[in-house]
């Protein structure tokens, strides 16, 4: 049986509303999801939402009321979100499930009875909105290094999960498995913190401290420490220790997407964590890049975040996930600002595609009442071959860059095939065409575009599924483009001669910029 094609996003912190960082990895997510699905393979996709701990905790308690009221109020908007961007998501995850908890528990108590928990009085600096703790040893003043926020000191007594009996069997696991931490420049990172010991992880919170989160089985004073909580999502939604047929077909995952800021956690915690679980590793770990203001990074603690909701409202969710994955590529840093966003909508999908359609089907509508026309044996010239010869090499131009969750460089593939066909617009001038009474030759032109389109629309799906479908109607096309196969990207010729094309309406039209 072939494995499936299993890929996650972090699960989202509930204090707050969903933003700009948020709305990046599920579309990236949702991206590969769909090409993967495009390809034939079993795609499952897991996102959902991290419930516990004390951001949380603290956040509703500033409402007032209780921490499940308030995160079940949450939840939804995260799921608005996602249906307004089709994020289409098999399964979505919330750490307060009880399918969620078991399996929790049931891993402290398998690591209790293994030996790799103690249980010890610890004394520390801690960062209570980063909820972590810093060893002496790493600190110079006494301020977050991760947040720059004043540290709190705390003494208490905390189970510890052994991490550093595992440090050298990691550091030779990431040394020998090049695809485990991506890009390369993340795993540099990672080596180079695993240079220095590492100390164990101090997994559990005393109830009187903080008590909102998953019960520590053999110890009734103590929850479990919210990151220990949360990575475990990724086995507990795919039946570990529940589904044992579920679980084999699923685990171990292909991508664990995430941001560069919660690398830590995903390559040393989490490893281990399966390691002492004696289950194998994700195949990749990839972090993406932050989006910044030209002001600095964006996030809900500076309280300057980027509302995705308000820009899909305004410019529709194919352009906001064609900016986010075309801007920047996939790894790297990225500067928002709106009127880049504007921009792109304009020029790249306004002009280029939407006129190129719009054009497109107008030619169809006056020479050929509406239907494709055949193409002809005439029509082996060098234009049309061109034509021909980049869709014959798109297919490759974007397996090897999505293959890398290149998403920016697959997406320049599929343009420079649309400029191409833009360019061939003008070069077979089909007015002229037209004039000159060349009939059997301009149908041929008219067919190769509408031919082109087809294979531009299949080939955009997963990027933009909602202009991609839409185009796919106005070409007409009766077939579902969600169940189409992406082989058909390679094929020549598959739109039918006689159809009649759909209803001409504007992709994209013209927006006026925004001065930022
Ligand atoms: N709950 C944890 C993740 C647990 S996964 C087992 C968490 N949640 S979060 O809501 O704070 O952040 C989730 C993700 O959003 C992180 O991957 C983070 O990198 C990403 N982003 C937050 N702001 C961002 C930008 N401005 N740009 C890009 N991504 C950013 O951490």
């Amino acid at each position: 049986m072939e494995k499936t094609f299993y890929v996650t996003t972090p699960i989202y912190y509930v204090n707050a509303e969903p933003h700009i960082g948020h709305a990046y990895t599920n579309i990236a997510a949702d991206c590969i999801s769909r090409y993967e699905r495009l390809r034939g393979r079993e795609v499952f996709f897991l996102t959902g939402t991290d419930e516990h701990g004390q951001k949380i905790a603290q956040a509703a308690g500033e409402k007032g009321i209780d921490e499940q009221s308030f995160v079940d109020a949450v939840v939804p908007r995260f799921n608005a979100l996602w249906e307004k961007l089709s994020i289409a998501y098999s399964d979505f995850i919330r750490t307060t499930q009880d399918r969620h908890i078991r399996v929790v528990q049931h891993i402290l108590r398998r690591l209790y009875d293994k030996g790799d928990l103690y249980l010890e009085n610890y004394e520390g600096w801690y960062c209570v909105p980063c909820e972590t703790f810093w060893p002496e040893t790493q600190l110079t003043e006494m301020i977050c290094p991760d947040c720059q926020r004043p540290l709190e000191k705390i003494v208490e007594e905390n189970f510890f999960f052994r991490l550093s009996r595992y440090q050298q069997w990691l550091r030779s696991y990431i040394e020998e498995h090049e695809e485990f931490v991506l890009p390369s420049s993340r795993r540099n990172e990672i080596m180079k913190f695993l240079e220095n010991p590492l100390s164990d992880l101090c997994i559990t919170r005393p109830k009187t401290r903080i008590s909102w989160g998953i019960d520590v089985p053999f110890s009734k004073g103590h929850v479990v420490y919210v990151w220990f909580d949360a990575l475990i999502n990724y086995i507990s939604a795919a039946g570990f220790a529940a589904d044992e047929d579920r679980f084999n077909r699923l685990w171990p995952c292909e991508y664990h997407l995430i941001g560069k800021d919660i690398l830590r956690p995903h390559t040393v915690y989490w490893p281990i964590m399966l390691r002492a679980l004696d289950l194998p590793l994700p195949r990749t770990v990839f972090a993406h890049g932050w989006w910044q203001l030209a002001g600095g990074k964006i996030s809900k603690s500076k309280g300057n975040v980027v509302d995705p909701i308000a820009l899909v409202e305004r410019y529709g969710q194919d352009a906001f996930r064609y900016f986010l994955l075309r801007d920047v590529r996939f790894g790297l840093d990225g500067v928002y600002s709106e009127e880049a966003l504007a921009r792109r909508y304009n020029n790249d999908l306004g002009n280029d595609l939407g006129n190129l359609l719009q054009r497109t089907l107008t030619m169809t509508e006056k020479y050929f009442e509406g239907r494709v026309p055949a193409s002809a044996p005439k029509n082996d010239d060098d234009l049309c071959r061109s034509v021909r010869t980049a869709q014959g090499v798109l297919w490759g131009a974007m397996e090897a860059p999505m293959n890398q969750l290149n998403f920016s460089e697959a997406l320049t593939a599929i343009w420079s095939f649309i400029s191409l066909l833009n360019r061939f617009v003008e070069e077979t001038a089909p007015w002229s065409l037209a004039k000159e009474g060349k009939k059997e030759y301009l149908a041929g032109v008219v067919f190769h575009l509408l031919e082109g389109l087809r294979v531009a629309a299949l080939a955009l799906f997963p990027f933009m599924p909602n202009a991609a479908a839409r185009m796919w109607g106005q070409l007409g096309m009766t077939t579902s483009l969600e169940k189409a196969s992406y082989n058909d990207i390679r094929s020549w010729g598959l739109i039918q001669p006689g159809q009649r094309i759909g209803e001409k309406e504007p992709l994209f039209p013209r927006i006026t910029v925004p001065e930022c």
